[in-house]
């Protein structure tokens, strides 16, 4: 299980917005994850549809009533379930202001309910209070969204000394990463921004980054992630680029197995089957094969900036593919996959065979 922590105290950077549609992208991906909307304000819980004059149970009963979590969990889709909120959650700081362990009440919740799961994501709500400190205590990984805008750094500071101060305090360990939302493409200021945050924050800046898009909004009026409201979106493939360099950030020793073991054919691991290729000067990398009807745009491949490692799961059915990737726009056969075979044009084409 890995516990993600979604915060800033700055609203409105993208943390709702980030939990619900990187959730619903790892449920995709055959993850189980659960949203736990730890923001009074219930936002997430709005974002995903639901009523909250028919909620009956939420956060708050689990935690201060002792409710089963079970009773106040909505199982939205195939792999993706939900404890929500509502202003009830408010209450908290009040309630535990004198109780001792009160910084632990949802890690003791997770310690048990978690293991459920493979990824639980907390949507923290905008201030560093008591829910936000419950919070990072039950996590093991923090993700803070950032919008590149004027005001798009206020309060990071803060924020990384309050985290650095409890981590000190508490004994805890915590791996931060920053993801840039609300990225305007064609902005130089965006651009400028994310050049110097990189300089600044180096391989915690994650690579992947979330395009603004009206696609977003729309989906989270209508309720639904985006996976589900518009799944051939734009904004959809980010999330799934998203999904990959979260699941990487689980699971980094996949990709080092594969770089220290001899070439072979794309191996398959409980994530799909990895295809990986080391590039340091490629500014994209697409893969496209039998199994994407040969379209590179569906398949781009996530870099691992330190190593130039480039890298994707797909999950495919048992049988023969051939496949080649796309490095900026030419394509080439896998150079780690001795199993090559020539198309009917005469270009070498890779072949993976899945039992
Ligand atoms: N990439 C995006 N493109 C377009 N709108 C976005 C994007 N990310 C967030 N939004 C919108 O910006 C607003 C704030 O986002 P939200 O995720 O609620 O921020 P936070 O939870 O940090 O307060 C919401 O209306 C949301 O729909
Ligand atoms: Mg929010």
């Amino acid at each position: 299980m890995s516990v993600i922590a979604i915060i800033n105290q700055k609203g409105g950077c993208g943390k709702t917005t980030t939990t619900i549609n990187l959730a619903a992208a790892l449920a995709q991906k055959k993850q189980k994850t659960l949203i736990i909307d730890f923001d009074p304000q219930g936002h997430s819980s709005l974002g995903l549809g639901v009523d909250e004059q028919k909620l009956t149970r939420t956060i708050s009963d689990v935690l201060l009533k002792g409710e089963p979590p079970q009773n106040a969990l909505l199982r939205l889709k195939t792999n993706l379930d939900l404890l929500p909120s509502n202003i009830a959650l408010t209450a908290l700081e009040q309630k535990l202001a004198s109780i001792t362990g009160r910084e632990y009440y949802l890690c003791n919740l997770l310690a048990d309910f978690g293991q459920n799961y493979q990824t639980v994501i907390i949507d923290c709500p905008p201030h560093l209070g008591l829910l936000s400190v419950n919070a990072l205590l039950a996590a093991d990984k923090v993700l803070v969204p950032v919008e590149p805008s004027k005001f798009g750094l206020d309060g990071l500071k803060k924020l990384v000394e309050t985290i650095q101060m409890l981590c000190q305090k508490t004994k805890h360990i915590l791996d931060i990463k920053y993801l840039l939302s609300l990225y305007e493409p064609d902005s130089d200021f965006a651009e400028t921004f994310a050049k110097r945050f990189k300089r600044d924050y180096g391989t915690a800046l994650l690579h992947t980054k979330i395009n603004r898009d009206s696609v977003i909004r729309e989906a989270a009026q209508a309720g639904l992630p985006v996976a589900d409201f518009q799944p051939r979106s734009l904004a959809y493939l980010d999330y799934l680029a998203l999904a990959n360099e979260i699941i990487l950030w689980q699971n980094q020793e996949i990709l080092e197995n594969i770089f220290n073991n001899p070439p072979t054919q794309p191996p398959q691991t409980d994530l799909g089957v990895c295809f990986a290729l080391q590039n340091t000067e490629a500014q994209a990398v697409n893969i496209s094969g039998d199994f994407n009807n040969w379209t590179p745009e569906a398949s781009p491949l996530i870099k691992l900036e330190q190593k130039g490692l480039w890298y994707t799961f797909l999950p495919l059915q048992a049988g023969r593919y051939n496949y080649q990737f796309v490095i900026d726009g030419k394509h080439q056969p896998d150079p780690r996959n001795p199993a090559v075979e020539l198309s009917p044009f005469g270009t070498p084409q890779s072949v993976v065979e899945i039992g």
